[in-house]
């Protein structure tokens, strides 16, 4: 967090809403629901249409586990450096068959250099999902469960079936509000789940091996492990 001008602790929290259909999405309504809250609980809000970027495919040349870049020229870099100065972490997305829409899993494929250094530890997160009429829960815990494979604590999520009701939205959104206060009062007690607490520190464990196993090879991501002190 950055200190104001009156030397008050800025929080900052993002939300990239997933929906291709940009102005007339409803995940959008959700992700501005959570922002909304945690904005009315004092945090420093930020949304993003990640549809409005350019990301290109993961080819898995693994440059970024050697060097900590990409080969790529595009906006990614610069999203992920939002998300790293970000306290709090939200991603919508409509259930798109089953899972998330393509434009924010390709932004997730850009992140497997992230994982390995585990570089949401300490952050946190929620999730949010509208759907037909099926698995907007599930899209949602697949969403939670990539921000936890980061590192972060999820603290919950909205998921709402549109497509026979409508309306079913408008209560979404005063949830989606609760989950934003939910989110900054989980950053500011820096709040601790002890199931979340056990899967990060094995977590942690794995990767921690894992880089070790492909030191030749992975070499920023093993000079991070080791600047880190826990190599
Ligand atoms: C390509 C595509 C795939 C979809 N797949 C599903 C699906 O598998 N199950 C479902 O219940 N709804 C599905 N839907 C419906 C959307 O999840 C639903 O309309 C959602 O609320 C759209 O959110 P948005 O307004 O934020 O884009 C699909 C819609 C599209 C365009």
């Amino acid at each position: 967090m950055v200190k104001s001008l009156q030397g008050m602790m800025i929080m900052k929290i993002i939300g990239i809403n997933g929906s291709p259909k940009r102005e007339k999405s409803q995940t959008r309504l959700l992700v501005l629901g959570v922002l909304e809250g945690a904005r009315q609980a004092g945090a420093d809000v930020t949304f993003v249409d990640i549809c409005g970027l350019e990301i290109k495919y993961c080819t898995a040349c693994g440059t970024c586990y050697a060097k900590g870049e990409c080969i790529h020229d595009d906006d990614f870099p610069a999203l992920l450096e939002k998300m790293l100065d970000a306290q709090g972490i939200v991603w919508g997305s409509p259930n798109y068959i089953n899972s998330v829409t393509a434009q924010l899993k390709t932004m997730f494929d850009r992140m497997a250099d992230s994982i390995h250094c585990q570089s949401f530890t300490g952050k946190y997160g929620c999730a949010v999902s509208t759907a037909g009429g099926s698995m907007a829960d599930e899209v949602a815990d697949y969403m939670n469960a990539t921000m936890l494979h980061l590192g972060a604590t999820t603290v919950g999520k909205v998921a709402v079936l549109v497509g026979a009701d409508p309306n079913a939205i408008v209560p979404a959104e005063k949830e989606a509000k609760e989950l934003g206060r939910k989110l900054v009062d989980a950053i500011r007690s820096t709040w601790k789940d002890p199931v979340q607490e056990k899967q990060h520190a094995e977590r942690r464990e794995y990767f921690r091996r894992l880089v070790m196993f492909n030191k030749d090879i992975w070499k920023h991501e093993y000079d991070y492990w080791k600047g880190i002190g826990e190599l």
